[in-house]
């Protein structure tokens, strides 16, 4: 393929993609509340009324809003149903028909069983939801069919690649990357453009870019969506990311767990290089760069780089110290770029309207926008993408809509390596630099409020239990020390705890923190040293019951 055949081809697809068409959400959470089921009813629908204008229905990736899945959306017009059933479908029908005639947004009359979810319609530059995102990463998803790729061609899909191969040198396309202040989304934001530069400095020779889509915290669903709503965002990441680096050879790493993603990775793979936008002499130049996927079990400790790569390499999954990095020796040591789905995702736009462009959203030190999963006790849960910077309460009072019942405690962020964040702090920006003082973390998007009811100890245990199971087992200090960390925090919620042993759950916490060998180990302890600061009279008071309980017992 040439840029005039991509050219004529997206041109084509956008005159198609403009007619009236309702979309309809069929990932994720949609899909378990019986999105194919609405999906087919509304074709059924349509194909037995001739209707005009003629409406095309299409299936598309997440839409943001998954609590109220199904979600449906009428185009052009753009307003959005929830929680359409199949019972709902006819009515449905007839209020776009009735909404494209019109031109005004027609209401769903409200006559669905009350034993059924009741579906609603609303525009959603209107609804607070959506009114503060900005959507760089997800700009696609819930508006193309992830299994097309024409669909994305008609997106500016693959210009940023043929721009890099034509117009751009590896360290031109390097300096945008590093200029832009993208740093990596997989938790820790490393600068990415200084990564891919220490990959590129390393001699010619044998190279690989791996793609880290493990994405075992519990609440996070991000790196998922990106890859079921947009798979070829991150194709084309990665594809860049080759060429910048000088690798021929890339590795999707998924887990097992996300069969749908991975369906539409592989459907992605197989269009691309039938296109010749992977493969051999992609673009008809002489760059060479195929895609395979490998696929892990689920351990948690496998998205950490190093066991990541032992896992692609055949070996159990353990984890090794480091350096080397990865970016010296990695892959069957050889240099290797590992990033997250999210950076990738990142890159195309970032390439195609330039690093200022970037730079110019967000805070100071962190650039661009961050995708979060939001769950917890709100009303909207959902995938949403805000600019850097954006405060914890627009995230938590206005998107989120506030707390079902009551008023928000705490928010916890980063998963197992994270913290929780109160509520008299919502004001801070959501940034690396001001969650880290915060003793939490970006992490890699997990964000669950918490309401007045949640017992932060208890919190914390759920975690360390997450990590005491996840835990490798390869060093001591994580393998024994979150097991005692467990077995304290047991204790503490159980009432049976002296005040001594706070004491010795802080030490504990410094030990593990200190001398594990990986990430897993050593940020292990975060979420009890995170809510010891802030909610230090919670674990008092189960110590004071119990020093109550033992004086009336005397
Ligand atoms: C226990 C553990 C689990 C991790 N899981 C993931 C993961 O699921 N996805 C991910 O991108 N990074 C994960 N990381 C971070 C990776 O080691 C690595 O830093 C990241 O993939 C680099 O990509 P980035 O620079 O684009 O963030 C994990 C780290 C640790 C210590
Ligand atoms: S810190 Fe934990 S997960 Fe990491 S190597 Fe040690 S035992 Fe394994
Ligand atoms: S999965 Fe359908 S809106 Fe998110």
């Amino acid at each position: 393929m040439d840029l005039q055949e991509l050219q004529t081809l997206a041109k084509r697809e956008q005159e198609i993609l403009s007619a009236p068409c309702i979309r309809c959400c069929t990932v994720g959470g949609c899909l378990s509340a019986n999105a194919l089921e609405v999906k087919k009813q509304i074709e059924v629908a349509i194909s037995t009324q001739a209707l005009t204008p003629p409406i095309q229905v299409r299936g598309v990736g997440c839409m943001g809003l998954c609590s109220r899945g199904p979600l449906v959306r009428l185009d052009p017009s753009g307003i959005l149903y929830d929680q359409v059933t199949a019972e709902s479908v006819p009515e449905l029908v007839h209020a776009c028909q009735e909404t494209l005639q019109s031109n005004l947004p027609k209401e769903l009359p409200n006559n669905t069983p009350l034993s059924l979810p009741q579906p609603s319609s609303y525009q959603p530059r209107h609804h607070p939801f959506f009114t503060l995102q900005h959507p760089i990463v997800l700009e696609n998803s819930g508006h193309i069919d992830p299994k097309e790729i024409k669909e994305y061609m008609a997106n500016k899909g693959y210009i940023a690649l043929y721009q890099a191969l034509y117009d751009m040198t590896p360290s031109e396309v390097i300096d945008q990357i590093t200029q832009s202040g993208l740093r990596g989304r997989g938790g820790g934001g490393y600068p990415t453009g200084l990564k891919w530069s220490t990959v590129a400095k390393m001699p010619p020779g044998q190279k690989y870019v791996i793609c880290n889509g493990d994405e075992g915290d519990p609440g996070a669903f991000m790196d998922r969506s990106v890859l079921e709503s947009d798979p070829h965002r991150v194709l084309e990441g990665m594809a860049i990311a080759a060429y910048a680096v000088g690798a021929n050879q890339g590795y999707i790493y998924i887990r097992g767990e996300y069969p749908l993603a991975i369906n539409h990775l592989e459907t992605a793979l197989r269009q691309a290089r039938k296109q010749g936008l992977l493969g051999s002499q992609i673009f008809e130049s002489p760059f060479d760069f195929r895609i395979d996927i490998r696929i892990g079990a689920g351990a948690f400790v496998c998205g950490e780089e190093t066991a990541l790569m032992a896992s692609i390499e055949g070996k159990r999954g353990l984890p090794h110290p480091r350096p080397p990095y990865p970016a010296e020796s990695g892959l069957w040591g050889c240099p290797t770029l590992i990033n997250n789905v999210e950076t990738f995702a990142n890159i195309a736009p970032i390439i195609r309207n330039g690093a200022e462009w970037f730079a110019g959203i967000g805070t100071d030190k962190s650039k661009g926008t961050k995708v979060f999963s939001l769950a917890g006790k709100i009303q909207n849960t959902g995938l949403i993408e805000v600019p850097m910077g954006t405060s914890l309460r627009q995230i938590v009072e206005q998107m989120g809509g506030g707390v079902l019942d009551g008023s928000a405690k705490a928010v916890q962020t980063g998963g197992p390596s994270g913290g929780c964040i109160p509520v008299h702090a919502f004001d801070t920006p959501v940034d690396y630099e001001s969650l880290t003082r915060l003793g939490s973390i970006m992490g890699s998007g997990g964000m669950i409020v918490m309401d007045q009811a949640t017992n932060m100890v208890d919190v914390a245990r759920f975690f360390m239990e997450f990590c005491m199971e996840e835990s490798c087992g390869k060093c001591v200090p994580c393998r024994a020390g979150t097991v005692q960390l467990h077995q304290l925090l047991t204790k503490i919620c159980e009432g049976k705890a002296r005040t001594d042993d706070l004491e010795s759950l802080n030490q504990l916490c410094e030990m593990v923190k200190d001398t594990s060998l990986c990430g897993l180990g050593k940020s292990a302890p975060n979420p009890i040293l995170s809510t010891l600061h802030f909610f230090k009279d919670e674990y008092l008071e189960l110590m004071h019951n119990k020093a109550s309980d033992d004086h009336h017992s005397s």
